[in-house]
């Protein structure tokens, strides 16, 4: 089998055209314009690069962009207090604080000081609970986007096996929680799993987020599975520079019916769903229905 590739930088402008779309309705219809508000504190160079992007992104859809750039002594005071300006602004629909703080900072304090209304990471205790619960919530960027490629892979979910492999908090674990939400019997597996092989092996629905290239091996993948990877690793090869997923693509694509490629998979989803998150709580803000297919 040669599996289909999941195009994802296709799907992501499909996502920011849909996002585009419902902006200019809403200014021309209501006079409002979404606003993200963007905070990073320091000089990560990975984390400016997003921050970029992020903000060509927000702009090229018709939002409004608030860059707040901090230096990396910060105190945590100031950031608290910046972040209460935000949560007062009715301009600001959504608020990002670009991860990893610096070390002096307590991240965990600093994304709950976070308006759960305006926390479009989804990285709120509140909403973290809602989701767990099967409420309405906001739902992290990243396993939002590879939900919305599963659906429209597929169609209804609903029974199927699904694996994830990863536990994290900002992916593996809301992954889960969202797979579930559609229906499948999932198994989060992760680094102290036995015979992982054979726990993916079951999976209709894999999905990689482990952080480890190449690591999910075409051996591994039921033949027909769709494969998620989620995986951005840099590593060396022949001397070369070189992006790669969790996923070993060669071999997983001859057995997988479907696959999302690291670089143009999983990647421009994570900032076409912060729009889309943006673009819900503006609409939730406004006691407007929220936009249909872009959200869990
Ligand atoms: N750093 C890397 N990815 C992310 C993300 O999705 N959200 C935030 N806030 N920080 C990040």
């Amino acid at each position: 089998m040669v599996a289909k590739v999941i195009d994802g930088k296709a799907f992501a402008a499909n996502v920011r055209g849909q996002v585009a779309g419902h902006v200019a309705k809403l200014k021309a219809d209501k006079g409002i314009t979404p606003g993200l508000a963007v905070v990073l504190v320091g000089e990560d160079p990975a984390s400016k690069v997003y921050v970029k992007n992020k903000h060509a992104s927000t702009i090229e859809v018709g939002m409004e962009s608030f860059e707040h750039r901090l230096p990396a002594e910060t105190s945590e005071a100031d950031l608290l207090a910046l972040i209460h300006r935000l949560n007062g602004d009715p301009a600001v629909h959504g608020i990002l604080v670009q991860l990893p703080l610096p070390k002096h900072l307590d991240s965990e304090l600093i994304i709950n000081s976070i308006d759960p209304a305006k926390d479009v990471d989804g990285f709120h205790i509140s909403n973290v609970g809602l989701l767990g619960t099967g409420q309405k919530s906001m739902v992290p960027c990243t396993p939002l986007g590879c939900l919305m490629m599963l659906r429209d892979h597929h169609g209804s979910l609903a029974g199927m096996n699904a694996v994830v492999v990863g536990r994290s908090n900002i992916v593996g674990k809301p992954m889960a929680q969202l797979l579930l939400g559609d229906s499948c019997t999932v198994t989060i597996a992760h680094s102290r799993t036995k015979d992982l092989a054979e726990v993916c092996k079951r999976a209709d629905i894999l999905v990689a987020a482990v952080g480890r290239p190449e690591m999910i091996t075409g051996d591994m993948v039921k033949p027909g599975a769709t494969v998620i990877d989620v995986g951005i690793n840099r590593i060396e090869r022949d001397g070369k520079a070189k992006l790669v997923g969790d996923v070993h693509y060669d071999s997983a694509a001859a057995v997988a019916g479907a696959i999302t490629p690291v670089p143009g998979g999983v990647g421009p989803m994570t900032i076409a769903c912060l729009l889309a998150n943006t673009l819900t709580a503006c609409c939730r803000a406004n006691g407007l229905p929220e936009p249909k297919g872009l959200t869990a």
